[in-house]
C-alpha cells in the first residue's frame, strides 16, 4: 500500500492486520443465534476494514522493546474493537451515514441497534484482551496493566467527544481548548496502543511512558490531519463524508484557525454551514477556510507534533521495529485518506 504521496507504508502492515483481524473475526464469532443481528451490527464495520494503524502501533511498540509481536495480537485486537465502538457512535453524535466507504451502522440498522452494537463490542474489548493475553501465557500482572490502559483510554475519549460535541454550539474556540479535546478523543487511544505493546514487550515503567508520549503527540498530529481530510479529501477514497465538520459546526483546527483570521462577514459566512446546511453555504465556508489558510496552518502544527513524536523514540535501540515506528509517525501526518 502506498499514499501516493510517495510515502512508502509498511511493508508488514498488512500481514499484521491479517494475523489481528483473524483474531477479531474468532472473537466475534456468533455466540446466540437468536441475536444474529446484533453479531452482524457488530461485525460490519470491522469487515469493512480501516488502516488498522493502532493494532499495528501495538505490534511494533512491542518488538521495538524487545518483544515478540505476535504476543500483542490479542491487545491489538482489542483496540481495533475499542477504536471501532467508538466509530459507531461517533457516527451516531455526528450524524454520519458512511464509514469505512459502507454505510454506517446506526445507517444500516438504526440508531438502537448500533448503541447496542457499540455496548456489545466495547465489553469485547476487555474480554478480548484477558482471555486472549492469558492464553498466550502473558503474566497476569500485565493483562491487568492492559485493561486498565485500555479503560484509562476509554474515559479519556468520552470526554473528549464530550467536548467536541459542546464545542458545536460555541462560536469560539480557542487551540488550547481544541487540544485538549483531541488530545483526549483521539491521542490517548494512540498513546494506549504504543503502552499495551511496550506492556506487552515486558519494556520498563520508563519506556511505556516514552512510547506512550510518541504515540499522544503523534495521535495529535493524526487527528490534524483528519481535519485537513475531512474537508479536502476524496470522499470515495476517504471512505467518510467530506464537509460534514461545517455542516455540524465542528471545531476542527482548520475551522478554528479560519475563524480567528476572518473579518466580521467571513466569520458568518463560515458559521452559516452548520445553520443552513446547504451544500452552497458549505462550499463557500470550505472555500474561506482554505483562502484564511486554516488548511496550511493545520498541516504545519501536525508536521510539528509528529517531529515531537519521533523524537521521543530517540533513546531507543536501533531496530527494524523502530525504523517502522518512525514510518508509521510520518504516515499518520503524509496519508491521504
Ligand atoms: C478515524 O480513525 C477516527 C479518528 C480518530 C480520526 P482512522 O482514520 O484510523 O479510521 P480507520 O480505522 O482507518 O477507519
Ligand atoms: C474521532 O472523531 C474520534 C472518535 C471517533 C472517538 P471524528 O468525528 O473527528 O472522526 P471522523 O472524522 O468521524 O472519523
Ligand atoms: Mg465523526
Ligand atoms: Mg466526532
Amino acid at each position: 500500500m502506498d499514499t501516493s504521496s510517495g510515502l512508502e507504508w509498511p511493508s508488514d502492515l498488512a500481514q499484521t492486520a491479517g494475523k489481528v483481524k483473524a483474531f477479531i473475526e474468532e472473537a466475534l464469532q456468533t455466540e446466540f443465534k437468536p441475536a444474529e443481528t446484533l453479531y452482524e451490527a457488530s461485525r460490519h464495520l470491522l469487515r469493512a476494514g480501516g488502516k488498522m494503524l493502532r493494532p499495528y502501533l501495538a505490534f511494533k511498540a512491542c518488538e521495538a522493546v524487545g518483544g515478540l509481536g505476535d504476543q500483542a495480537i490479542p491487545a491489538a485486537a482489542a483496540l481495533e474493537i475499542l477504536h471501532t465502538f467508538t466509530l459507531i457512535h461517533d457516527d451516531i453524535i455526528d450524524r454520519d451515514l458512511v464509514r469505512r466507504g459502507v454505510p454506517s451502522v446506526h445507517a444500516r440498522w438504526g440508531e438502537p441497534t448500533a448503541i447496542l452494537a457499540g455496548d456489545f463490542l466495547f465489553a469485547k474489548v476487555f474480554q478480548a484482551a484477558s482471555k486472549g493475553l492469558r492464553e498466550r501465557g502473558i503474566p497476569e500482572a500485565t493483562i491487568v496493566s492492559v485493561v486498565e490502559t485500555l479503560s484509562e483510554a476509554t474515559l479519556r475519549i468520552c470526554e473528549g467527544q464530550m467536548l467536541d460535541m459542546e464545542f458545536e454550539g460555541r462560536t469560539i474556540v480557542s487551540e488550547e481548548e481544541y487540544l485538549a479535546m483531541v488530545e483526549r478523543k483521539t491521542a490517548y487511544l494512540f498513546k494506549a496502543s504504543a503502552e499495551v505493546g511496550a506492556l506487552i514487550g515486558g519494556a520498563s515503567g520508563e519506556t511505556v511512558h516514552l512510547l506512550g508520549e510518541y504515540g499522544r503527540l503523534a495521535g495529535i498530529g493524526f487527528q490534524m490531519v483528519d481535519d485537513v481530510l475531512g474537508l479536502t479529501a476524496d470522499e470515495a477514497r476517504l471512505g467518510k463524508p467530506v464537509g460534514s465538520d461545517l455542516r455540524e459546526g465542528k471545531k476542527t483546527m482548520p475551522i478554528i484557525y479560519a475563524l480567528s483570521r476572518a473579518n466580521p462577514v467571513e466569520r458568518e459566512a463560515i458559521l452559516k454551514a452548520s445553520s443552513l446546511k446547504s451544500g452552497e453555504a458549505v462550499r463557500e465556508a470550505l472555500n474561506l477556510v482554505v483562502k484564511l489558510g486554516g488548511i496550511a496552518y493545520t498541516k504545519s502544527k501536525a508536521k510539528a507534533y509528529v517531529e515531537e513524536a519521533l523524537a521521543r523514540l530517540q533513546p531507543l535501540p536501533e531496530t527494524q521495529a523502530k525504523k517502522d515506528l518512525q514510518t508509521l509517525a510520518r504516515i499518520l501526518v503524509e496519508r491521504e485518506f
